[in-house]
């Protein structure tokens, strides 16, 4: 697995340890941390340089590894569109590295971390995996030039892959491996919300049920599932090598918000501002193939991905990995 010490990955690490897998890390460790994956084997190294490519062949023959799921990557969209040709080349060198690695090897299964990004500027109505694939920004580009160059050089070594379309990532799973990168709605209104500020509302006259901006919001452990779920539906074949992951409901700012002031148990004022420009109403995902195909779907509620996130930032039970979470669903 690359990518592995980072927010999605660690929660696959531990959902493929718990189950009795032999798993092996490869991350530079820039935003991840080797603390989140006691247990893997890590190999700690930069797979956008010209030496992957070999490190990669050695690692996977050393280990005979037959699955490999790739989420190294940059992925601030905002610092994309300054910094181009250093997203470019992060994520589409260490991609090509990683796939020319395991060309001639045993490797049975491909993962690759795509994005909800890959769609850019989309309509109000749910967006299926058919919808145009019109990235806005530069970190766009390179998930779905990743898609294509997984494509081509899976179907010439002959390897099943898929490519997962994550919508917004939120939560964790554990207390200790939650989202450490302050980016999307989650993270942004905690931080405000521990420094006593109130939270930013951009927008609050779209045509939606609260006029603010809705967007689909999964379980970091729900996503970490779909892996697991797509590692064993390649094993069977499958129809189609994209899937969106998501929720297929999605939740507005303001009850995003809502969420934090009661996991935070404060009384939260938020501050309404202007629209941002190219911030769509609506962006929820048609989750309908995932569930028919890879048999998964969520099962983590709104307050339970904010409760999670906001304990995990307020360090509840830092000093160690702490309990799962469950869903309220599965709870007696
Ligand atoms: N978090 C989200 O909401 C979200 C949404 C859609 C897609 N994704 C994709 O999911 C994947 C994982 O995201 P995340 O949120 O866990 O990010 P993250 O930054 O927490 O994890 C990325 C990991 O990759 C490692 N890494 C980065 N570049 C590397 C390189 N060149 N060589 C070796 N290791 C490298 C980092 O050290 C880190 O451990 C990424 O591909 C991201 O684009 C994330």
């Amino acid at each position: 697995m690359t990518g592995g010490a980072g927010y999605i990955g660690s929660h696959v690490v531990r959902l493929l340890l718990d189950r009795g897998d032999e798993v092996v890390v490869v991350d530079r460790l820039s935003t991840g941390r080797r603390e989140r994956i006691d247990g893997a084997t890590l190999l700690e190294t930069d797979l956008a340089s010209p030496t992957a490519e070999d490190e990669i062949h050695e690692i996977v023959r050393e280990h005979g590894l037959t699955g490999v799921l790739h989420f190294a990557a940059l992925k601030s969209a905002p610092e994309s569109v300054q910094e181009p040709e250093r997203y470019y080349r992060q994520n589409l060198d260490s991609l090509a590295n990683l796939l020319a690695g395991i060309r001639d090897s045993d490797v049975q299964a491909f993962v690759f971390s795509s994005s909800a990004a890959v769609y850019g500027e989309v309509s109000d109505e749910p967006v299926g995996e058919d919808a145009p694939l019109a990235p806005i920004n530069p970190y766009g580009q390179t998930k779905l030039a990743g898609e294509w160059l997984v494509r081509a050089a899976t179907a010439v070594a002959g390897i099943p892959s898929v490519s997962l379309r994550y919508f917004n990532v939120g939560g964790a799973g554990w207390p200790d491996l939650g989202d450490e990168q302050v980016g999307n709605l989650f993270s942004i209104t905690i931080e405000r919300v521990l420094r006593g500020e109130p939270p930013i509302i951009y927008g609050d006259d779209y045509a939606t049920r609260d006029g603010t901006g809705v967007r689909d919001y999964v379980h970091v452990l729900d996503v970490a599932e779909a892996h697991l779920a797509a590692l064993g539906a390649l094993r069977g074949g499958l129809q189609h090598d994209v899937y969106n992951i998501g929720t297929g409901t999605g939740a507005s700012v303001r009850e995003v918000i809502d969420a934090v002031a009661a996991a935070s148990g404060r009384l939260l004022h938020p501050v309404v501002s202007e629209r941002r420009p190219g911030d769509p109403a609506s962006v929820v995902a048609d989750v309908s193939r995932a569930s028919r195909e890879l048999a998964w779907r969520s099962r983590y509620s709104l307050s339970e991905m904010v409760e999670s996130a906001w304990n995990a930032r307020a360090g509840a039970a830092r000093s160690g990995a702490g309990e799962r979470i469950r869903p309220e669903a599965e709870q007696s």
